[in-house]
């Protein structure tokens, strides 16, 4: 085919698929001579589109400046000034930011982080406490966390530490909040909760779910929870941060302020491999004070990594980004509803800000799923991508191991009617390979 990766060395993940050789804005343009739109913003990773000229400046200017320094020999002024700028938007009290290269080193972290604290308090907590159709990362501690089927097949004897609560579906489950919140702490109880270490939660379930999003009284509940029994609560905002749901960060839609938040993703929209550990200074004060933290990467505190993450920062501020999520996520899913509502295998929309997804059921009186061997949503996403358009296929959207459904999360700069052409486009997509209606 033309345009395929023709390459043999490369350990491919693009099977059968173009090669990308120029990106602006919400468009990526292929040697197949296509232009497709990238309503995945790549893994719902693009904050503030391709091709950004202020972010390519910045990465050249720190490059030429100090380009690396291992983090434990030398500060740099790039990670300092952006740790100062980021700290007032994130709802973490006193933050400290533990810069690294993406979503799953964040989360080990995090987690690794959580652990030592409770040691140098003279508490041996250990369990880690994870929901129904997490997804925290593909590497081998948080691959414990995430709870997805097909990811854990192989790797089950490294596996099973993790003491898994229920997830918050309100598509799925009638329950309150408050009755969530109970029934995670009867678990935590029985489990005995002076060994539990952390809970880690997405704040809106992403990957495997589909852009769920608890009832109201959900995370107001559960950071009580988890504050009475000295549990600590690490929000993974990795996808939902830097205004992917409309906030600077999710946890800010129910005023609570976590002990820690993992983010990547839109921090730097792509331009490098950034994740960040942001945690509370009482718990790194406590850390440091029983010995220090043992633990760190080759290129965690990557100068020019801040240096991009700086300008993505930049450009989210003075292009009003965060803010105009909300009207955009709420024009397309209503656009999506106008057309998709009354479809017989359309079982939900739903999402915030600009994180949106469509549930696809084979009957919508009792939301059974499709049996997986249809590849419902990757049948979907291939009619997409036949389209010129990229979204991003969740196939364990009902329990991590059954259910279909597709995420669209394009870069949040943009157009209205780049989003009336995602929504035509995947409706197109949807017609061809479920019902016509
Ligand atoms: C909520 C969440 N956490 C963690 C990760 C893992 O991030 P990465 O792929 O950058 O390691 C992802 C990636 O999709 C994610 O959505």
């Amino acid at each position: 085919m033309t345009g395929t990766h023709e390459s043999g060395h490369v350990f491919t993940r693009a099977v059968g698929r173009p090669v990308a050789t120029s990106a602006t804005g919400c468009t990526i343009v292929a040697a197949d001579g296509r232009t497709y739109l990238d309503a995945a913003g790549g893994a719902i990773a693009c904050s503030i589109g391709h091709g950004d000229p202020r972010v390519v400046a910045a990465m050249a200017e720190q490059s030429a400046r100090v380009d690396y320094v291992h983090a434990t020999q030398f500060g740099t002024r790039a990670v300092n000034d952006y740790a100062d700028r980021l700290a007032p938007l994130v709802p973490v009290d006193d933050v400290r930011v533990f810069p690294v290269s993406g979503g799953s080193e964040a989360n080990e972290t995090a987690l690794k982080l959580a652990r030592s604290y409770h040691l140098s308090r003279g508490e041996d907590r250990h369990i880690i406490m994870a929901r129904e159709g997490a997804y925290h990362g593909n590497t081998r501690g948080v691959l414990d966390a995430s709870d997805r089927a097909l990811l854990h097949r192989g790797y089950e004897p490294w596996i099973g530490h993790s003491l898994r609560v229920p997830m918050a579906n309100p598509y799925r489950d009638d329950r309150t909040g408050a009755e969530l919140a109970a029934e995670t702490e009867r678990i935590m109880l029985d489990a005995g909760v002076d060994e539990i270490a952390a809970f880690i939660a997405e704040p809106v379930s992403g990957a495997t779910l589909g852009a769920v999003v608890p009832p109201d009284d959900y995370w107001p509940a559960i950071a009580d929870v988890c504050r009475r029994h000295g549990v600590l609560l690490i929000l993974d905002e990795v996808m939902t941060g830097f205004g992917r749901t409309g906030k600077w960060f999710a946890a800010e839609h129910w005023g609570i302020r976590p002990d820690i938040i993992t983010s990547g993703k839109g921090a730097s929209s792509g331009y490098w491999p950034l994740g960040l550990c942001l945690a509370a200074g009482a718990i790194v004060d406590e850390v440091e004070q029983g010995g220090g933290f043992a633990h760190g990467f080759t290129w965690s505190h990557h100068p020019i990594g801040a240096a991009v993450a700086g300008a993505v920062l930049d450009a989210l501020i003075e292009d009003d980004l965060v803010s105009t999520a909300t009207s955009r996520g709420e024009h397309l899913r209503t656009r999506l509803a106008d057309s998709l509502a009354g479809h017989p295998n359309v079982g939900d929309i739903r999402g915030v800000g600009l994180l949106s997804a469509v549930e696809f059921v084979a009957d919508r009186s009792t939301r059974q799923s499709f049996d997986r061997i249809d590849a419902v949503a990757e049948r979907i996403t291939e009619a997409c991508f036949d389209r010129a358009m990229t979204i991003y296929p969740c196939t364990s959207a009902v329990d991590g191991a059954v259910g279909d459904a597709v995420l669209l999360g394009p870069p949040l700069s943009v157009t209205e009617s780049e989003l009336d052409e995602m929504a035509d486009r995947l409706i197109a997509a949807i017609r061809e390979v479920l019902n016509p209606r």
